[in-house]
């Protein structure tokens, strides 16, 4: 039998004994509406278990201010496992908070010291209004999809995957570009809130592939057009959006973007 060794101060009383529990200070942008004034409020938190996701963390906030019959703290999520890129929260000025490769449901408390404050904002940029507190409208993003991020030919039932034969490092290229899971930290990371390397990715990820190439150029046009129309701004180059993108596109796919423009302007395909 594995006996509980008693340790000093808060134990969170495993049987290996292998983490005490914390707490931390939250500053958090609250706002009722998408019209409404914003402001940050500070909230003590229960103690935790260095181990619970920061989701993890604000459900257990969320419980205790809905216990004292206050409105919980609004924030968006649905996997929880970093596939469906709904919960992104800019954290102590980062979107998607600490580390790399990253999405904000893959955080994990013990990235921050016991008793730190970290203050929370939802991702700022003019193309992604506040809905309430720490959910953005990124409904820009989906418009610049429909734009043309997809490929208008009948795929049919599957084929042998040596029927069309692409090289392995084409096959690389365009599955990293694929991974991007259109969660919006780019912008939010971009001083000028450019959405090139969500669009980059995306005109990647078909534009690579033989059959994306029928609309490779008219795709990156349009795209590029709709990502302006939406008020995001233009790349400057700045780096920041690699940086803060959970899947680490690379900036690579913004040059194939721009070269893609480039050609279809040449081609009168714009
Ligand atoms: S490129 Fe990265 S940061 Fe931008 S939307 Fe895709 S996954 Fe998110
Ligand atoms: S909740 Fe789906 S990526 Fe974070």
């Amino acid at each position: 039998m594995i006996r509980r060794k008693k340790r000093g101060g808060r134990d969170a009383g495993t049987p290996l004994g292998l983490f005490r529990l914390m707490k931390v200070r939250l500053k958090v942008w609250r706002q009722e509406g998408p019209n409404k004034p914003g402001r940050f409020e500070t909230y003590e938190t229960p103690e935790l278990n260095p181990n619970m996701s920061f989701l993890e963390m604000l459900d257990a906030v969320n419980e205790e201010l809905i216990r004292q019959g206050k409105e919980p703290i609004a924030f968006a999520h649905d996997c929880r496992e970093g596939i469906c890129g709904t919960c992104g929260i800019t954290i102590n000025g980062q979107p998607h908070g600490p580390g790399k490769g990253s999405a904000t449901c893959q955080i994990y408390m013990r990235k921050f010291r016991d008793g730190e404050t970290i203050t929370l904002e939802p991702f700022r940029a003019k193309a992604f209004p506040v809905i309430k507190d720490l959910i953005v409208d990124r409904s820009a993003l989906d418009r610049i999809i429909l734009r043309g991020g997809f490929i208008s030919v009948r795929a049919g039932s599957a084929p042998d995957a040596n029927t069309i034969p692409i090289p392995k490092r084409t096959a690389d290229l365009a599955m990293e570009a694929a991974q991007c899971i259109g969660c919006g930290a780019c912008a939010a990371a971009c001083p000028n809130a450019s959405a090139m390397l969500f669009v980059g990715a995306k005109a990647s990820h078909l534009g690579l592939l033989p059959q994306g190439q029928p609309e490779r150029f008219s795709r990156a046009a349009a795209m590029a057009e709709q990502m302006e129309e939406e008020g995001f701004g233009a790349c400057r180059a700045y780096g920041a959006c690699e940086e803060a993108c959970p899947k680490e596109i690379k900036l690579e796919v913004i040059s194939r973007l721009n070269r893609d423009f480039t050609l279809a302007l040449l081609k009168g395909e714009l």
